[in-house]
């Protein structure tokens, strides 16, 4: 018997199936630039609470509110004129703002802190979706917690299955890691979560930007970067780049016991070991972003997966780097 398979096209007809399940407190999974999103209505208690239990999350991690691009601000949280400067030199785009809340949207949204993040993604199937629904839409990363964030509709089906009732279906993710989530609060805005809007890009704009290391006092902002993320459900290693013949060793040992491996890797390694199962990071790290979590999805495929590290030469890098370390863990 084949299994009902709740994957929608972003048409007139699936947004309008999307806002009635949304308004009635049930969850929409959907399309962003960076992963797809889990949405619930961010003003009922009911919903957010769902996306909770659904994705097996801790209750100490808060959400993210997702806005269509003709928003106000001011209806949500305290604007301020840098946050103003950011949103007019990135969004749409890849970057959470996280201001001073005015405690409109459901408290279980930002876990009881005092706080609002608000993210206005590009995607045009996102875009459409919150225009279309109209209301406030919390969504964290539509994978079980732990699990690696999805960039494709059937990454999220399965993580999810039947289990939500639809799946917007806008394509493979082109950013491929979440959003970078910068806190506005304070003089000096702080990066809690490395992304594709680096601190040199906002530096440009505002004069200054620091980043808030993991395990730091800054990081205790963004109580999500604590928890072990990114795992794939596959055995894995890592070696350093300088170890790569005792990676290849083990990959050898791997397929002569007769099970399977993949090697995952930037394309300086890629390139002199393509008779294996490689799959190859690229070298920029934009184009690592974009391969990185479709690369680990790939590796559950493999009773193996290899990891080898690479070298951080682009700011793009360390937030790949960061999460790629999380998921060999
Ligand atoms: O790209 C993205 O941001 C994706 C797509 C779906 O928009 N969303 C996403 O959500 O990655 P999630 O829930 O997996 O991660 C949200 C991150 C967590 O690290 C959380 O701690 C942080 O944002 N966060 C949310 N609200 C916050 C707040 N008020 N203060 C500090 N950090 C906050
Ligand atoms: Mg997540």
């Amino acid at each position: 018997m084949s299994e009902f398979v709740n994957i929608y096209k972003i048409d007139d007809n699936s947004l309008k199936n999307a806002k009635y399940y949304v308004t009635h407190n049930m969850l929409v999974a959907f399309p962003t630039e960076t992963v797809y999103g889990l949405g619930c209505n961010a003003l009922s208690d009911e919903a957010v609470k769902a996306v909770y239990a659904a994705k097996g999350r801790p209750s100490d991690n808060p959400l993210i509110v997702h806005l269509p691009t003709d928003c106000s601000y001011e209806d949500y949280v305290f604007d301020n004129p840098m946050a103003g400067d950011l949103r007019q030199a990135f969004l749409p785009g890849p970057l959470t703002l996280v201001y001073k809340s005015k405690n409109v949207v459901s408290p279980l949204v930002s876990c009881g802190l005092d706080t609002l993040a608000i993210r206005v993604p590009a995607h045009e199937g996102a875009q459409r979706f919150l225009r279309y629904v109209g209301i406030p839409i919390a969504a964290p990363s539509a994978n079980v917690s732990k699990h690696v964030s999805p960039v494709t509709a059937m990454h999220v089906y399965r993580d999810f299955g039947s289990s939500i009732p639809m799946i917007l279906d806008g394509g493979r993710c082109e950013g491929g890691i979440e959003s970078t989530v910068l806190d506005v609060t304070g003089d000096v805005p702080v990066i809690l979560r490395k992304g594709l809007v680096t601190a040199e890009m906002v530096k440009k704009v505002v004069g200054a930007c620091v980043y808030a290391g993991d395990g730091s006092e800054l990081s205790k902002r963004s109580p999500g970067t604590k928890y072990r993320h990114y795992c794939p459900k596959t055995e894995t290693k890592l070696f350093e780049r300088s170890q790569v013949n005792g990676a290849l060793a083990l990959y050898d040992d791997c397929v002569e016991s007769g099970k399977t491996a993949l090697i995952m890797c930037d394309s300086s390694v890629a390139k002199d070991i393509s008779d294996k199962n490689v799959f190859d990071l690229g070298e920029s790290g934009n184009v690592m972003a974009n391969r990185l979590y479709y690369g680990l999805h790939e590796g559950e495929k493999y009773d193996l997966l290899i990891g080898i590290k690479f070298d951080v030469d682009d700011e793009v890098k360390l937030g790949v780097e960061n999460r790629f370390l999380k998921a060999f863990g």
